[in-house]
């Protein structure tokens, strides 16, 4: 072979190993740890499901959307000024103003989520009208905020309140808000403030809304107030956010009444997922993204220390000792994701792509209930209770609210039955409200809001929100799960040590008996179900399993020992099986009768005759 031939051979081979090491690799690397995640809703009952009775529902606002009259804050100023085009900074030009009249028409809001079924309510208090001056605070405001409170227990629904919900005075505003980290005092000063009026009426609070929104909206896309974009101060502006969520949560705690409050931050997810998965650099822009925006937040919960990073512009390393233990709970608002799209220009290095298969929002976001799903794992990290502080669509012509909600729902359902502990859920929003840069176009509300007469009316879409919320909890007997459901999975551990999912057992007949060795209700049908159905079945492909509830091994051995019986128990600790298909306080015994399919075809409660048997016959008939 000559030279030159060689020396080509050698480059290519040379190009060949760099790429593979450099591109392939990485890419098949990153498609494994990375998987999309894509069901096949044709497939899918997504009403097929069913949440515990003790899960809180709510609804979502904040302030500034709904109360109106807010004409001291950073986004008053936002919305009467202009930009460096003399454009006004809100779309159409619109202004707060009156908004939804939240401020006067609470009572009868109260009323409208007393129609919706809910539970809780998540609103934001009005900094602005707290603490007009510095240090001057206005008794009269704190006092409506309490008698909304009232309102709202009166009503059976517990009032969950957000201190810092994007707005806040124009003093602290002018005084450099969160970028100067001296200022955090004066956020201190007004939660204390609010804490000390209210603790005694809220039991949950959230200190910041999603500081990783305020940061890019505000500092970097310059689409909020104050409208600058710049990295630098952006980093400075997330890391004081942090240190004020961590030093506001110490502070409350030591405040009469704190130890009992749970006080948590609210994270916004939105995940920036490569629009061609095979394409390195979407991958690697995609995950400087999810660094910033999602796990540094994450991060520095979890150890103190975090990272704002966003190459060749700002690298800012921050630690906060008392980051670590400073939430009770962790608050997610979820709505979608992005596609990211690199290109090949230095100035502008990727995009974010629509894909034609997604069903888009009025927000030109897609719908996308797995990254929910996906989400809800992510913050899971934090090892904390979750609540759903904010999901929701904006949809004017009414056209995908229903799938929004009835996929969302699902995808929520999927993740506690995943065993996340998933405490509540607030739909975004209760009713239409200022969305912010996008004015009083986006349509969020359950109910309509007629802005010109106030009027609210339920929106057809809303039902499904309805629909589950009424459906929630047990039914008279306690049971969470129906006839025709899929049994939620779970994998039990019998005493024999062996462990098994119930997965495991498709294809043959599962009977569940939930008992306890104290149950005498259990012992009297004990050895009915020994002879009825396991020695009858056993070999017929029925299986049929004790599930005691939630005590030691020993005792449960003791307890076979005595009954005599030769089916085989699973220990439930915790009551955690019992807990997937009745609520955890009501009794044992009950059966569980599942098919060969997984749904259940059966449910009994007590050991009486006639439903007895009726299993019995129902067993016989699967067979
Ligand atoms: C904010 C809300 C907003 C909603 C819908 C969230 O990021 O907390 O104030 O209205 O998104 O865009």
């Amino acid at each position: 072979m000559d030279l030159k031939l060689k020396k080509i051979k050698f480059i290519l081979k040379f190009i060949l190993t760099v790429l593979v090491v450099t591109w392939i690799l990485p890419v098949m690397y990153l498609n494994i740890k990375h998987p999309e995640i894509e069901w096949d809703w044709n497939n899918i009952d997504a009403e097929d499901i069913h949440f515990p009775q003790s899960f809180a529902w709510g609804t979502a606002t904040a302030a500034h959307q709904v109360e109106g009259n807010n004409t001291n804050n950073n986004w008053f100023l936002w919305e009467n000024e202009v930009d460096e085009n003399n454009l006004p900074r809100i779309h159409n030009g619109e202004k707060s103003s009156l908004a939804a009249d939240h401020w006067n028409r609470y009572p009868d809001d109260i009323e409208l989520m007393n129609q919706l079924g809910v539970n809780h309510y998540r609103f934001s208090v009005e900094w602005s009208k707290i603490e007009p001056k510095k240090g001057v605070f206005e008794y009269k405001v704190i006092e409506h905020y309490r008698n909304l409170c009232d309102s709202l227990i009166r009503n059976n629904i517990t009032p969950v309140v957000t201190l810092h919900h994007f707005t806040h005075p124009i003093w602290f505003e002018e005084l450099g808000a969160f970028e100067n980290k001296e200022n955090i005092d004066f956020f201190i000063d007004f939660s204390e403030y609010v804490f000390d009026h209210l603790q005694d009426l809220v039991p949950i609070w959230c200190t910041i809304n999603e500081p990783a929104v305020f940061v890019a909206q505000g500092y970097f896309n310059g689409v909020f107030p104050p409208g600058k974009k710049d990295p630098v101060l952006a980093a400075t502006v997330f890391e004081n956010l942090l240190n004020a969520h961590t030093r506001v949560y110490w502070h409350l705690k030591e405040l009469p009444g704190g130890d009992k409050a749970k006080i948590g931050l609210v994270k916004n997810i939105f995940q920036f997922d490569p629009l061609r998965k095979w394409h390195i650099l979407d991958w690697i822009f995609s995950g400087v993204l999810n660094d910033v925006y999602t796990h540094s937040a994450i991060e520095f919960l979890q150890t103190g220390s975090s990272t704002f990073y966003l190459p060749g512009m700002v690298k800012k390393d921050f630690h906060n000792d008392n980051a670590v233990g400073s939430i009770d709970f962790i608050g997610l608002n979820y709505y979608s994701r992005m596609h990211v799209k690199s290109q090949l220009d230095l100035s502008d290095p990727f995009v974010f792509k629509k894909r034609e298969q997604d069903i888009q929002t009025d927000m030109d976001y897609a719908i996308y209930p797995e990254g929910f799903y996906k989400a809800l794992h992510t913050i899971s990290t934090l090892d904390k209770p979750i609540y759903v502080t904010e999901n929701g669509v904006a949809d004017q012509g009414d056209s995908i609210r229903t799938i929004f909600i009835s996929r969302y729902l699902y995808a929520l359902n999927r993740a506690l039955k995943d065993r996340l502990d998933i405490r509540g859920y607030f739909y975004w929003s209760l009713m239409d409200n200022f969305e912010w840069a996008e004015g009083y176009k986006m349509k969020f509300g359950l109910y309509k809001v007629d802005f010109e007469t106030q009027k609210r009316i339920l929106r057809e879409s809303s039902k499904p929100f309805i629909k589950m919320v009424t459906k929630r909890g047990a039914d008279e007997r306690g049971y969470i799960v129906s006839i025709g459901d899929s049994a939620p999975d779970f994998t039990m551990e019998y005493l024999s040590g062996k462990k098994v999912s119930l997965s495991d057992l498709k294809g043959k007949v599962v009977v569940l008996q939930f008992t306890a060795s104290w149950c005498s209700v259990c012992r009297d049908e004990m050895p009915h179900l020994e002879k009825d159905v396991w020695q009858k079945f056993k070999d017929k492909g029925v299986v049929l399993i004790g599930v005691d509830r939630d005590e030691p091994k020993e005792t449960v051995i003791q307890f076979q020992k005595d009954m005599g019986t030769t089916y085989p128990l699973a220990l439930d600790p915790g009551s955690e099986i019992f807990g997937l298909f009745a609520d955890k306080n009501s009794g044992v015994t009950r059966n569980v009768v599942i098919d060969q399919n997984g749904k259940i075809v059966f449910l009994t409660r007590l050991f009486e005759k006639e439903e007895y048997l009726k299993m019995l016959s129902v067993i016989e008939s699967l067979l």
